[in-house]
Order: C-alpha cells, then structure tokens, then sequence
C-alpha cells in the first residue's frame, strides 16, 4: 500500500484531530477509504489477533436508514442517562454540551461515508481501539473529518438485519467519514503535569507548574 499521501505531520494530525460531526456532501473517495482501512489495519492488537473489521457504508440509502437507526439510539442513550425524550429537555447548558452530538443524531444519514468497526471473536475492545484511532488519523491527514460513536442495545438487533452482521460479530463504533462543513482543531484538553504521575502516584511530573499536584482534580 503506497502511505506516501498520509504525509501530514503526524504531530499535525495528532493536535489538530477534533470531532468532526458536520460534512460537505461531497463523496469520499474510494481509494481514500482503502487508505484510512489499510492504515488502521498496521495498528497493533493482542497477539496479533487482527479481530477488527470494518464495514463501509456510502450508498446513500443504507446511510439515511442508518442515520434514523443511530438517531434513535443517541435519544435512548440520554433517555437512560438523563431522561431526556427530546431537544426541549436539554437546559441550556445541557446544549452547550451536547449540542453537537445531538445535532449528528440528525446529521448522521446525510454522512458521505460510515465505517462500522465490528470484531470477530474474542471481541478484545483494548485490540479494536488502536485500530479504529489510526483509522480516524489517516482520515484527518487526508483531509477527512470522523468521529466515533457508539449506539443503544435497542437497535443492535435491526442494525444486524440491516447489515447482515453475522451474531457473533460485534459492534464497537459507527464512524461517519466526510469532508468537514467547519474547520479541524484545536482540541481543549486537561494540561499533561494533571493527568501525568512521575514515578509514583504522588509525584508530579518534571515539568508541572510549581505546588501543582499530579492528577489535581
Ligand atoms: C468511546 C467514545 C464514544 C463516543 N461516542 C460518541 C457519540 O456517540 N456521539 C458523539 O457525537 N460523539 C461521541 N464521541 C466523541 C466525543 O464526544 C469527543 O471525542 C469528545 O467530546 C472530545 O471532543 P473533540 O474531539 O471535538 O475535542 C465518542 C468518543 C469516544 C472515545
């Protein structure tokens, strides 16, 4: 597989990567597709098992129905979660958070492209997760916005007829792939000496500001 279009720095790639949840219409190619799948391919999983697949839907029927399936498992996720049954639940910073998502409820199956990252046995989530982060980086450094969602038990069975997904293979994420309506990056993130732990627990790492303390939640 010739890489030499992932040419994008892969610091680039990496700090510029954020949610993309809007798209153009304008189709993903095909070869392009090969590429990002080739990529996460070349990612590392237990013993090598390679238990990842993908599924790429672009026909745009299949994407549409899709989207009506995947609106309807975002609100039975905030249902469980919140209790939500619709837009008029949300406080108005409940927007402001989940604003986005719930907007790709609605934006889903108009999605160019949706890779649906599935397993084969025995469904290691920590063998699929490389996989489907190089996959959503060789997106970006090809111009291509992405971002992982997952759906509700609710509609497992109808996305298995839907796809013809064998029983025992899992799902893990539903990834729409399309050429971003808004701009890439910057991300907002919580500062390394917070998350970072320097030989112990306790010990903040080298470079933290002075009296801060590692993991300072
Ligand atoms: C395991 C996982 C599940 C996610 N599920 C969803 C989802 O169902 N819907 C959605 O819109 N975003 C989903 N996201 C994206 C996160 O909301 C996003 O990465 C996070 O808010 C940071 O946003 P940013 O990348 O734009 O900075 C998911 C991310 C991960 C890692």
């Amino acid at each position: 597989m010739d890489h030499s279009r992932l040419s994008m720095s892969l610091g680039e790639a990496v700090f510029t990567q954020r949610s993309i949840r809007r798209f153009r219409p304008d189709p993903v190619p095909l070869a392009d597709v090969e590429l990002v799948l080739a990529a996460a391919t070349k990612a590392p999983s237990g013993g090598n098992s390679q238990i990842a697949r993908f599924l790429v839907v672009d026909d745009p029927a299949l994407v549409s129905a899709f989207g009506a399936l995947y609106r309807e498992a975002w609100w039975a996720k905030r249902r469980d979660a919140a209790g939500w049954t619709g837009p008029g639940d949300l406080t108005p910073q409940d927007r402001e958070q989940w604003g986005p998502s719930m907007r790709l409820a609605e934006e889903m199956g108009r999605a160019p492209c949706v890779v649906l990252v599935l397993s084969v046995p025995p469904h290691a989530e920590g063998s699929v997760l490389p996989a489907t982060q190089n996959l959503m980086l060789a997106a970006r450094a090809l111009g291509i916005g992405s971002v992982p969602t997952t759906l509700h038990a609710s509609v497992e069975g109808r996305l298995r007829e839907m796809f013809a997904i064998p029983d025992d293979v899992a799902f893990h994420f539903a990834i729409p792939l399309g050429y971003p309506a808004g701009a890439f990056g910057p991300t907002r993130r919580r500062p390394t000496w917070e998350v970072g732990h320097h030989n112990r627990w306790e010990g903040p790492v080298p470079w933290a500001p002075a009296g801060a303390q590692a993991d300072d939640r």
